[in-house]
């Protein structure tokens, strides 16, 4: 199958800057120029194949916003590729990318701040069915919106109402409808379950992947949470400090995880010991701040299991077992 998404060495950040002057600080009586600059995303690579679902998973604040943002080219990139079904989007015209839109949608974790209030939910999703022409006319928008709306779980005489009338479950199933007004190939789901009840966080994965099913969509869903992309993915990405650390299949990850990060995580999901729920205290510390970052591995002032070289340089990805790649000293040769 070929690859339907490739990201290349994307690299994003943020100047907090906004002009020269606030870079200009004093020390010991001397000018100097002091950058601040936001590291979000370090060298992210990663594929998605036609109709796979690749998770990206990682704590608050590692860069999985950015990196989805980026890739549907929300933000510019800083350095790197994203390749869409062969096109690169850095190469692409306004009026090019207007069309490529439509075939990635993005589904966002609040469903609430993500929808325009003032509009009702039929116009939600008529509005970008109509622009991107999916519709011949707005009475065959409507109808074509009033059946997918039924296939989410909205029924037809809800359509006029306001997101507020609905609960947080049905505002994300709402959120789920408009990405599919626009018949896209390629959805990125940006912590679409994080706001929800744990008893409507099923549904919805349920939703999502049935609608995986009968429209043969490819999927980046993006979560902080191993358990969540356990049952959905058939890859997954781990990322600390905007890098992936590890990656491989769904079974890989869960049955031969190999980065000290990726244990950390599974180490902090709470676990079941009789009947008893266990919440093990987690990870020690927190992500480091991504204006400085350190010299060797990112995750070396956490890791349980670091060397004095750790410190001293970053780690290059070694491929433990075919498409099982992970980055750190405790594995390959070339970062003994
Ligand atoms: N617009 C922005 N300006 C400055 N810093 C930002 C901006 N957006 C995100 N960041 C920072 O980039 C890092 C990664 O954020 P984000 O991609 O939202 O992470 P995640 O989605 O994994 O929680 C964080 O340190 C965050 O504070
Ligand atoms: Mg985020």
């Amino acid at each position: 199958m070929s690859n339907i998404l490739e990201v290349k060495n994307l690299v994003q950040q943020f100047d907090l800057n906004k002009s020269i002057l606030d870079k200009i600080k004093f020390k010991n009586g001397k000018v100097h120029l002091e950058e601040k600059i936001v590291h979000a995303v370090n060298d992210v690579s990663f594929n998605v194949k036609k109709g796979e679902v690749f998770s990206l998973v990682g704590e608050s604040g590692c860069g999985k916003s950015t990196t989805a943002r980026t890739i549907i080219k929300l933000l510019n990139p800083h350095s790197g590729d994203v390749l869409f079904d062969g096109l690169n989007l850095s190469n692409l015209s306004r009026e090019e990318m207007v069309k490529q839109r439509s075939r990635i949608q993005m589904i966002f974790q609040d469903p609430y701040a993500s929808l325009n209030p003032r509009q009702r939910v039929i116009d939600i999703l008529m509005e970008p069915m109509l622009f991107h022409k999916k519709a011949s006319s707005k009475e065959h928008a409507r109808t074509k919106c009033l059946d997918i709306l039924t296939k989410v779980g909205i029924r037809p005489e809800q359509a006029d109402r306001y997101p507020h009338q609905f609960s947080g479950g049905q505002r994300q199933r709402i959120g789920i409808a408009r990405a599919l007004a626009v018949e896209p190939e390629f959805i990125v789901a940006d912590e679409p379950v994080s706001a929800l009840d744990v008893s409507i966080q099923a549904q919805i994965l349920n939703l999502l992947m049935d609608l995986k099913e009968e429209y043969k969509f490819s999927y980046l869903f993006i979560a902080h949470d191993l358990s969540v992309v356990k049952h959905i993915s058939d890859k997954i990405g781990v990322m600390y400090l905007g890098k992936i650390v590890e990656t491989g299949t769904t079974e890989d990850i869960f049955s031969r995880p190999k980065h000290p990060y990726t244990l950390a995580l599974f180490d902090a999901l709470p676990r079941l010991e009789g009947n008893n729920l266990i919440h093990s205290k987690g990870l020690e510390g927190e992500i480091q701040s991504p204006i400085n970052l350190p010299d060797g591995c990112f995750f070396y002032e956490r890791c349980t299991s670091r060397k004095e070289v750790c410190k001293l340089k970053g780690p290059v990805s070694i491929e433990v077992e075919p498409g099982h790649l992970v980055a750190c000293h405790l594995f390959g040769e070339a970062n003994d």
